[in-house]
């Protein structure tokens, strides 16, 4: 088995393994040559550009593990939610979803909504090295819920919050619905042969403890629950959401995703049992490279006090990275004595 999937069910590994959020994007210009002239959710329905897509960081870093190229909006806009992806803004919507009656446009994919991403993920698995997996994902249903209901992306998540407080029965009743999508989402990923998955919840650090657990847990752990029987580890992450890891844990991961703010080590304490992954700031990639060699470091030693440790960044690659920094931090991960 890889040591990708060896790390992530705590088991011993002869190297760690290194992968990267959004190690497929802007900062790699092979993949704003395959972009060129093509809007991002028309890439993610062509199967030929996916598998290019997703295999450039295979080829250029040796990473460990490929994730899909894809969205977490696109099986929204797979079925029929009228949802665009702005280049340098992110999902925007003119019809946002704020009422009972709005709740009629989030109906459940049917099979042929997600032929494009059965097809792709057949076309990765069939492309990559035997022994890199590929990782599926999906938007949780509290970050996808909030771009439905601000209509793009927002800094103070209000009208959002007002939402789940002024109305919690249609709250619940838009984010099961959402979960419903998102989980249907993750299975035809794994169906197809993605080998992990990982719940990105990259805005649930906006909420309270009490919030995340009464509003948005029940849903996330639906997702992950929806993938619990097909022999798959699933990954949780979320940025600022130290003060609820343990809930993360709890909601149904056998990996802890833990963004830069949180040492791995006391992340380990806060999700007994399970194995994490993350937490090199990805800012700090522009930094002198003997920060960098000195944060790895500290990553690994800290990483020691878990299960199992995948290392990555605390949130994805930005689009100034120098790719040529990233291939470093890939050698020099393997390097390190595990
Ligand atoms: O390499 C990978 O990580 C796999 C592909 C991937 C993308 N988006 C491709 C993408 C993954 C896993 C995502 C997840 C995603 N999408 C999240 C969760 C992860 C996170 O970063 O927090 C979120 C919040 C989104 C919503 C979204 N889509 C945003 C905020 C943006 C960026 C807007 C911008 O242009 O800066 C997108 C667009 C997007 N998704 C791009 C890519 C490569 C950029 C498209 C482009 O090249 O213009």
């Amino acid at each position: 088995m890889s040591n990708f999937l060896r790390a992530c069910r705590g088991e011993p590994v002869d190297r760690i393994p290194v992968w990267f959020m959004r190690q497929a994007g802007r900062s790699l210009p092979e993949y704003r040559k395959a972009r060129a002239g093509v809007p991002m959710l028309d890439a993610c329905r062509r199967p030929d550009l996916v598998v290019e897509i997703t295999l450039q960081p295979v080829r250029r870093y040796g990473v460990d593990a490929a994730i899909l190229f894809s969205d977490i909006v696109v099986p929204l806009h797979a079925v029929g939610v009228p949802i665009d992806i702005k280049p340098g803004v992110g999902p925007v919507l003119d019809t946002p979803v704020r009422s009972r009656a709005d709740l009629a446009a989030l109906r459940r994919p049917e099979p042929d909504d997600l032929a494009p991403i059965d097809q792709a993920v057949r076309g990765v698995v069939a492309s990559l090295p035997p022994d890199v997996p590929l990782i599926g994902f999906a938007g949780a249903p509290f970050t996808l819920a909030s771009y439905l209901i601000e209509g793009g992306p927002s800094r103070h998540h209000e009208r959002t919050k007002a939402l789940m407080h002024s109305d919690p029965e249609l709250w619940h009743d838009l984010l099961a619905r959402v979960a419903d999508i998102s989980a249907d989402f993750l299975v035809t990923q794994v169906q197809a042969g993605a080998r992990a998955v990982q719940l990105f919840d990259s805005w649930a650090g906006a909420l309270s403890a009490a919030d995340y657990h009464q509003f948005v847990l029940p849903h996330s752990a639906a997702v992950l629950a929806a993938v619990a029987d097909l022999d798959v580890p699933r990954i949780h992450f979320g940025v600022g959401t130290s003060e609820f890891l343990g809930m993360m844990a709890d909601a149904g991961a056998e990996v802890i995703g833990v963004d830069w703010r949180l040492p791995l080590d006391q992340a380990a304490e806060r999700a007994p049992g399970r194995a994490v992954q993350g937490n090199l700031d990805p800012a700090l990639l522009r930094a002198d490279w003997t920060v960098i060699e000195q944060q790895i470091q500290r990553i690994v030693d800290e990483g020691r006090a878990a299960s199992g440790h995948v290392f990555n960044l605390g949130h994805g690659v930005l689009p100034s990275t120098d790719p040529e920094v990233l291939a470093r931090v890939v050698d020099t991960v393997h390097s390190a004595t595990p």
